[in-house]
């Protein structure tokens, strides 16, 4: 049982591998599956500005293309200067990553500002009314 703690950990350890040299605002997250394997993300950010992708995609990406496709809960981290400061909240664009693999009910969104104090949600609260894959499901109109 990985606890929110050991999340939290591996959310900070990420953040250190930030590339940021334009926000230089660090963001580390650690994307639990249910099975409770760990994957780590942080932001990679680009001079083109655009193609820059946040540290929970980043965590997406990396377990999705190693098969994984069940997840339980993220910690995300950030701050300027690589410095944690108040609780740093997914994006939209990520909750809808967020929406295409998980549960809105049960996926666990937890927001640490260290490791003694964090917030937790599940995806429905930060993304309500989300459009997802049973939504393509003609044959089963929500
Ligand atoms: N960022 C994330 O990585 N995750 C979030 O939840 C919010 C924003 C990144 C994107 C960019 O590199 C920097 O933070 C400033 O927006």
């Amino acid at each position: 049982m990985v606890t929110e703690k050991e999340l939290i950990r591996k959310a900070i350890e990420a953040m250190e591998y930030a590339y940021t040299p334009y926000s230089d605002f660090q963001v580390g997250a650690a994307l639990l599956t249910e099975d409770g394997k760990i994957y780590q993300g942080c932001n990679i950010e680009n001079a083109a500005y655009t193609p820059t992708v946040c540290a929970e995609r980043t965590a997406f990406f990396k377990a999705v293309s190693q098969g994984e496709r069940h997840f339980s809960a993220i910690c995300i981290v950030g701050g300027k200067h690589g410095i944690l400061s108040g609780y740093t909240a997914p994006c939209g664009v990520c909750r809808q990553v967020m929406r295409e693999f998980c549960q809105p009910d049960v996926f666990r969104i937890i927001l640490a500002r260290d490791e003694e104090h964090w917030k937790e949600y599940v995806l429905s609260e930060l993304l309500p009314e989300g459009f997802g894959p049973e939504n393509l499901q003609s044959e089963n109109p929500k």
